[in-house]
């Protein structure tokens, strides 16, 4: 008896436990599923100026290579004449997010 009112208490205990976590999971998820429309703006308006706007799922590129490409774009590519630093960064989150979330 003074088993099962144990294996009760424990039971309480844990799914006390669980519920917050699950969601504050959930909250991460709706957090990763909401688009930065800046930043999409950006790489919309900046990465179309030479070339067609890349297609981000036809790239197998991850969020590293994403940051490197733009990278290349901006020091090589001569892209600094249309985009700053802090856009090139904005670019990139938008960019690893979308190539993430596949
Ligand atoms: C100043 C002009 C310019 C701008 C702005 C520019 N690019 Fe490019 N991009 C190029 C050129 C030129 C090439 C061809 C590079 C080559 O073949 O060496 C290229 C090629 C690419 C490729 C193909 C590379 C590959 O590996 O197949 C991707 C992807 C790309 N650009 C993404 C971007 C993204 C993302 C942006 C916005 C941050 C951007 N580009 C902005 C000039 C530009």
């Amino acid at each position: 008896m003074i088993l099962i009112a144990v294996l009760m208490l424990i039971q309480q205990i844990i799914s006390g436990c669980t519920a917050p976590r699950s969601k504050d999971l959930y909250k991460k998820e709706l957090y990763r599923e909401e688009e930065d429309l800046v930043s999409k703006k950006l790489y919309k308006d900046k990465c179309s100026l030479c070339h067609e706007l890349p297609d981000i799922d036809a790239y197998p590129y991850t969020p590293e290579q994403w940051a490197g490409i733009i990278d290349f774009m901006h020091d090589t590519k001569a892209a600094r004449k249309f985009m700053t630093i802090e856009e090139t960064e904005k670019i990139k989150g938008y960019l690893g997010w979308l190539s993430q979330a596949r």
